[in-house]
């Protein structure tokens, strides 16, 4: 056994582990307490790799306090956690998972998108307070919804995801409309500017990665843009979406509900505006969870140790200009 020390943020099941045997030692975090310049790892300046999660935080602060380091491998798509840019300049690689989580996410879209057109949590809350009684029962205006067949749906952001999205939406007779910074053919998918895109659809999904570009896309001026009466899915991150514009739109009513699996500040403070409104739908950052697709995930994570370990390139590496 090598002495390599690594260290992994949270505890993974042995058999994930076992392509790693013999080339470090793991060092394993303590569940709930993320990684931080504040919480480096122990013995962090001997660490060599860090396998670690969305929620931890590994920026320049952190970095300083890790002389030794040689990689990172994220179990995650996006990496809006990692100063990528600091790590390319000191020539380490970055590893995430893309791919494995397409359908998962796009489904956990689809699910709010229906959940939030369809006012299902609402509808749940309703019985479950005892408000479903004789005087307030089935009527031809009891808890209406909007349709999806034949709605248009705009998707922000059409890459792998957002392909997914477009075709689950198109099986429910919407007609498809897509913004994306460089121009993508999808069959079926009519592309459009961004602002035109948010003036002409029912429904908005979102779907482009954070980044400095894109921080802040869906600001007041572009929620004040959408169509009266349209819907909100956030599948992506929190940060590209203005919250408190957006819990201003559904308050006048200009929007109809949002769905949102994304946050600018996770968990949600409980004092967000966010929460005070009837017609949002809420998961806690779960896009991905399903057994089989957070496995998908940490099999890659690893795969991309593994290779950072044996001194090849990571075969799903962020930052390849480092090699
Ligand atoms: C999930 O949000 C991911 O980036 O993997």
């Amino acid at each position: 056994m090598t002495a390599t020390p690594v260290y992994l943020s949270c505890a993974l099941p042995e058999q994930a582990l076992t392509p790693l045997e013999g080339l470090c030692r793991l060092e394993v975090g303590k569940e709930g307490l993320p990684l931080h310049a504040g919480a480096p790892p122990p013995g962090a300046d001997a660490c060599q790799g860090v396998v670690c999660l969305l929620t931890d935080r590994v920026d320049r602060a952190l970095l300083a306090r890790l002389p030794a380091l040689r990689f990172v491998s994220s179990i995650s798509v996006g990496v809006d956690h990692v100063d990528v840019a600091a790590l390319t300049e000191r020539g380490i690689p970055l590893g995430h998972t893309p791919g494995v989580l397409v359908d998962a996410t796009a489904d956990t879209a689809f699910a709010l998108l229906l959940a939030a057109a369809r006012r299902v949590a609402e509808g749940d809350r309703f019985i479950r307070a005892g408000q479903w009684r004789p005087e307030a029962r089935w009527a031809p205006d009891f808890f209406l919804g909007r349709d999806l067949a034949g709605a248009t749906l705009g998707i922000v952001g059409l890459g792998e995801i957002g392909r997914a999205v477009a075709r689950r939406a198109r099986a429910f007779g919407m007609r498809v409309v897509a913004w994306n910074r460089t121009p993508r053919d999808e069959p079926g998918v009519e592309l459009l500017g961004l602002d035109e895109l948010l003036a002409h659809s029912d429904f908005v999904s979102v779907h482009v990665a954070l980044a400095e570009q894109t921080r802040g896309l869906l600001d007041a001026a572009r929620i004040a843009r959408m169509k009266e009466g349209a819907i909100l899915v956030n599948t992506a991150r929190g940060g590209i979406v203005d919250e408190a514009a957006l819990a201003a739109a559904l308050d006048r009513g200009q929007l109809f509900a949002a769905g949102l699996d994304v946050f600018a500040s996770e968990p949600l403070a409980a004092d967000s505006a966010l929460l005070a409104h009837p017609r949002v739908v809420l998961t806690p950052h779960v896009g991905s969870a399903t057994p089989a697709t957070r496995g998908a995930m940490v099999k890659l994570a690893v795969a991309n140790a593994r290779a950072a370990l044996q001194g090849r390139p990571m075969p799903h590496c962020v930052n390849p200009e480092v090699y």
